[in-house]
């Protein structure tokens, strides 16, 4: 609770006016907390780890072992796209999560916690704590249960009941589901209106291990298999494009759709590559690194971590800087791409904060504004909102069942 404290955000007025009795209950000496038969956990921002040397990765007590049929996996480059960005360098914390819950950093059942997520990155791929902290709270409000601590790195759980009250529907979905973080243009994955946006796709890793091979750097593995930028950039121009077009049918109901909190994860999530899986030694992304994260979700025999802790990287501008006609949008009825309208004052004043609008007034379910006890002060931690630049804070205010 005392460590809780640092988190809170300036309350906005809504919150205040609606929870004006809120004090009474959030004191630590009533840590029981019961709503819909479903006793609340408090989320506890973990101590930033002490060794951010370069080390091994997995060691001994984490071997692969492959999922289970019972066991939740899903969705892209498996949380590493589900990220939120730092706007200071327009970066994201958040690496591959079915790697993560294959070799046990995670529950390998899929199942996993605010604090597990932000430990287990910390440890595997040396991820700064307060990137993963935001990383992991952005998912749990939008996918996860935030009132019990849970959320599935797939789709709905047996082991997840929904939002007390049903506040968010009768199901409380998991990262795989489609709209609110998860989204188009993966460079690994199909969209949703497209194919199968669940499972890797070998065509597509296919066309961008053909990008790969014209425009990537020499390296130990042979000519042309190390991902450097303009890799990134080419494999995002190719994906964009090729899913706007395909997307552009009109009978389809839902359509291509970057809104700002995609756009920033489509040019945040190849980043990856070549800074969080590159081997630590190294610095090489290569091929197989590559191939063994993505596709196999395991991570590549002897593997290094970086020696630093990740806090985001220029990599995600440089990216959007190289493909500047891809702005916020989305494809209309008639399949042509409209920019969206930039976010309203004062949440116009950075990318960051424009995202930060985004996540809050259209991904994080409205009801939340709402939540007393210990939902709420689940809810109104403020990593969110100190990671984003605004000057402000938002309520929650997105749609809810969706
Ligand atoms: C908020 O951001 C500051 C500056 O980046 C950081 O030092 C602090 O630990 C952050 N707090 C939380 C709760 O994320
Ligand atoms: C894989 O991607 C290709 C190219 O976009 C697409 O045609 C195909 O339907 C996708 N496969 C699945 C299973 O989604
Ligand atoms: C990482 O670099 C080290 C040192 O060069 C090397 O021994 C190891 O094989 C590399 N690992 C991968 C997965 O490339
Ligand atoms: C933000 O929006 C306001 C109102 O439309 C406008 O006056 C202002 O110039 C915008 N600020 C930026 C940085 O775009
Ligand atoms: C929050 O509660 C107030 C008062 O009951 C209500 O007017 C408002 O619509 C609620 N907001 C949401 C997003 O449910």
């Amino acid at each position: 609770m005392k460590f809780f404290s640092l988190l809170l955000l300036v309350p906005s007025s809504l919150f205040t006016a609606v929870n004006a009795w809120h004090d009474i209950r959030d004191t630590p000496s009533n840590p029981i907390d019961i709503q819909d038969g479903q006793t609340g956990v408090l989320m506890v921002l973990p101590p930033a780890q002490t060794d951010t040397s370069i080390k091994r990765v997995p060691d001994a007590g984490h071997p692969f072992i492959a999922p289970g049929p019972n066991d939740m996996r899903g969705r892209k480059l498996h949380l590493f796209e589900n990220c939120v960005p730092v706007p200071s360098v327009s970066s994201t914390a958040c690496p591959g999560m079915n790697t993560l819950a294959n070799h046990g950093y995670i529950s390998r059942n899929g199942i996993t916690t605010f604090e597990e997520i932000i430990n287990a990155v910390g440890e595997a791929f040396n991820i700064n704590r307060n990137q993963g902290a935001g990383m992991a709270a952005m998912n749990i409000l939008t996918r996860g249960n935030p009132f019990v601590n849970k959320i599935s790195i797939g789709g709905v759980s047996p082991f997840i009941p929904p939002l007390p009250g049903q506040i968010d529907g009768p199901a409380t979905q998991g990262i795989a589901k489609h709209g609110r973080v998860e989204g188009d243009a993966s460079i690994t994955h199909a969209d949703v209106h497209i194919g199968d946006n669940r499972n890797f796709n070998k065509t597509l890793w296919e066309t961008d291990l053909e990008i790969l091979a014209n425009f990537g750097d020499d390296g130990p593995d042979g000519p042309a298999t190390v991902f450097n930028l303009q890799t990134l950039i080419e494999m995002k121009r190719q994906k964009l494009e090729s899913d706007q077009l395909l997307d552009a049918d009109a009978r389809s109901t839902i359509k291509f759709s970057i809104p700002i909190r995609r756009l920033n994860l489509v040019f945040a999530a190849p980043s990856f590559f070549i800074s969080t899986f590159a081997n630590g030694t190294t610095g090489l992304a290569t091929k197989y690194i590559l191939t063994s994260f993505l596709m196999d979700q395991k991570f590549p025999d002897n593997w290094f971590r970086n020696g630093f802790p990740m806090q985001g990287s220029s990599i995600p501008a440089q990216i959007a800087a190289a493909l500047p006609q891809w702005v916020p949008g989305r494809n209309d009825e008639n399949g042509v791409f409209v920019a969206d309208p930039p976010a309203p004052a004062p949440f116009n004043i950075s990318g960051g904060c424009a995202n930060y609008w985004d996540v809050l007034t259209n991904a994080v379910p409205g009801p939340l504004a709402n939540v007393t006890g210990i939902f709420k002060q689940n809810v109104v931690q403020g990593i969110l909102f100190n990671g984003s630049g605004c000057t402000e804070p938002l309520a929650p205010a997105g749609p809810t069942d969706t």
